[in-house]
């Protein structure tokens, strides 16, 4: 049985995984020589919270969906103690590892799903009523995933946001006017697709690298260095090394060059959003009434 860091990241145990381990790190979940030699989280650990909120919403009759699965770490843990779990991921070599995971741990009650969860197909595919969703730093809802879940459904998703300065230094912050990622952006999506916040929890936390070889080592393992809706742009020596340098310059302090996180983490209910909170209530008039008498007048 692999252990669970603080972090939330795994030792790979087989063949594939330590290979997927070399590619894809900390991104998968997995521990690597490329991880910080120290993080902070202060008491406080995104990773442990993000169990707890699954532990706390699931039973023996709980039916889940883990959006962006990967190797299956969280799903695994999951089908322990769920009626049932369905993975979907588009990383096929990544799901293989999960698949392989399932076998090893002889659960019997998960289904493994390769594909995107913006294909129409794909999700037309998916079984219904879900009672309870889950996204660990993959994709979010979208209106035809919402519509697989059950009428009381709950989606919990944990998103990896900004390394302060980090995206100033390396010039990957978007060059537009209002340039800085809006965090609650993640409500107004999940709103548009009937899904209201029930609460929203913000973790800055503190990782440090021996030295800059080091912090390149991990950077080209794939920190986010972009925001999510602009074009990959990942860690480049040739391109990158002098603004990595003068970061370690600015950040090197006696426990090493320090990075500091940012990861939220959201609990969503299902609720039709009231975007016009007078408009509809019981003895008020509806959209369809007011327009009426504008046309009238
Ligand atoms: C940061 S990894 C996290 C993997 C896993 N949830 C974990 O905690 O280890 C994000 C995962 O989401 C998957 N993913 C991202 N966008 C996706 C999409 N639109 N459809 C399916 N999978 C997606 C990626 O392939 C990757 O495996």
């Amino acid at each position: 049985m692999s252990h669970c860091r603080e972090d939330g990241r795994h030792e790979p145990e087989t063949e594939l995984e330590r290979a997927l381990a070399l590619r894809f790190g900390g991104y998968a979940s997995f521990i690597t020589p490329n991880d910080p030699i120290r993080t902070d989280f202060h008491g406080d650990s995104p990773a442990r919270e993000f169990d707890r909120l699954l532990d706390r919403y699931l039973s023996s009759q709980t039916r889940v969906l883990d959006l962006g699965c990967g190797v299956g770490f969280s799903l695994c843990r999951v089908a322990r103690r769920a009626a049932s779990v369905t993975g979907i991921d588009l990383q096929i070599e990544l799901l293989e590892a999960a698949r392989e995971r399932v076998s090893r741990s002889g659960l019997t009650n998960v289904e493994l799903v390769a594909g995107d969860t913006c294909d129409a197909a794909t999700v037309a595919a998916l079984p219904e009523g879900f009672d309870l969703a889950f996204s660990r730093r993959g994709p979010f809802l979208t209106s035809a995933l919402a519509e697989k879940l059950s009428a009381d459904a709950l989606f919990i998703v944990e998103l990896v946001q900004d390394f302060l300065g980090l995206k100033e230094v390396f010039g990957r912050t978007p060059f537009l006017p209002a340039s800085s990622g809006d965090p609650d952006g993640a409500i107004t999506a999940q709103a548009g697709v009937g899904f209201v916040p029930v609460s929203s929890k913000s973790y800055w936390y503190e990782e440090y690298f021996a030295d800059s070889d080091h912090l390149a080592r991990n950077l080209k393992q794939g920190a986010p260095l972009q925001n999510w809706w602009m074009d990959a742009c990942p860690y480049d020596d040739e391109r990158d090394r002098a603004a990595l340098e003068l970061y370690a310059r600015y950040n090197a302090t006696p426990l090493g060059i320090r990075l500091v996180g940012h990861r939220r983490i959201y609990v969503f209910r299902r609720q039709a959003t009231q975007f016009y909170p007078v408009i509809g209530e019981p003895g008020r008039p509806s959209v369809g009434d007011l327009s009426l008498k504008g046309r009238e007048k």
